[in-house]
């Protein structure tokens, strides 16, 4: 695990966003793994400078999300598809056939989960962004999730619908489910990043880097991953006992 200290919110969201700027550059035609969340809205507004300004393109990028609630519709404010409109999708060249966020609109969530899934194994994430749940959840993997597992409906933690409420008017609105991508899918990346800011984070981050590996806490699986950089800020940090601003653990 890399991990890299910043001071601030915007000083962790540009140094995200270089890196993915740089990953871009490398390679046009990657494929891009996204998150939701407050997490990554800085980084993918520099992204969106990053085009503006001809350093990048996103017309052969082709993007996989992490996940989707059940129960919303696509064009609800708080469904993730409207959030990567919002904050990425509606500012880039990106071809709307190469967005690929978990579908939810039809009954039989099972099978919608199953042909997601199909589709992610066979597009390999060049690069996975994530974010890290309180409760160590990535994607909606929740506590006691099979470390193995594959894209499917899950239903949310408690937590993590009282974490969410704040969008909503009450959390009787809150999604009760959604579809995630599973564990193994997630792991299933060439190389990971994954941003956490800010003071209410910094458990999680501790158990993610030297917490046992365990499905209690699902981003402790990420220490097996061969290629992970973690972007943090010195809140979220405050309990690595980080001596200088980058740790390889
Ligand atoms: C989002 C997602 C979640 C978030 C996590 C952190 O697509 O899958 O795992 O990354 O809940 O959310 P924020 O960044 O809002 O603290």
């Amino acid at each position: 695990m890399q991990i890299y200290k910043y001071k601030d919110y915007d000083a962790a969201s540009n140094a995200a966003a270089n890196l993915v700027i740089q990953e871009i550059i490398k390679k046009p035609n990657m494929i891009l793994g996204l998150a939701t969340g407050v997490s990554p809205i800085g980084l993918y507004q520099n992204l969106v400078k990053a085009y503006e300004n001809d350093i990048i393109s996103f017309k052969k990028i082709k993007t996989f999300n992490l996940d989707e609630y059940v129960g919303i519709n696509n064009d609800h404010p708080q469904s993730y598809h409207y959030f990567m409109n919002h904050y990425l999708f509606d500012y880039v060249d990106i071809l709307p056939e190469n967005i690929n966020i978990p579908a939810t609109d039809k009954k039989n969530i099972e099978e919608l989960a199953e042909e997601y899934n199909i589709k992610l194994f066979g597009n390999q994430r060049d690069l996975q962004i994530l974010g890290i749940g309180k409760n160590g959840h990535i994607g909606f993997n929740e506590p006691g999730s099979q470390l193995g597992g594959q894209t499917y409906k899950v239903k949310l933690d408690e937590q993590t619908r009282k974490d969410n409420s704040r969008y909503f008017n009450s959390i009787d609105e809150v999604p009760k489910y959604a579809i995630t991508m599973g564990i193994k899918n997630i792991m299933y990346s060439k190389k990971i990043l994954l941003i956490a800011l800010g003071e209410s984070k910094a458990e999680a981050v501790y158990k993610m880097v030297h917490g046992i590996v365990s499905d209690d806490f699902p981003a402790s699986i990420l220490q097996l991953h061969p290629d992970i950089t973690i972007i943090v800020d010195e809140a979220a940090a405050s309990k690595l006992n980080m001596k200088s601003d980058h740790l390889v653990f």
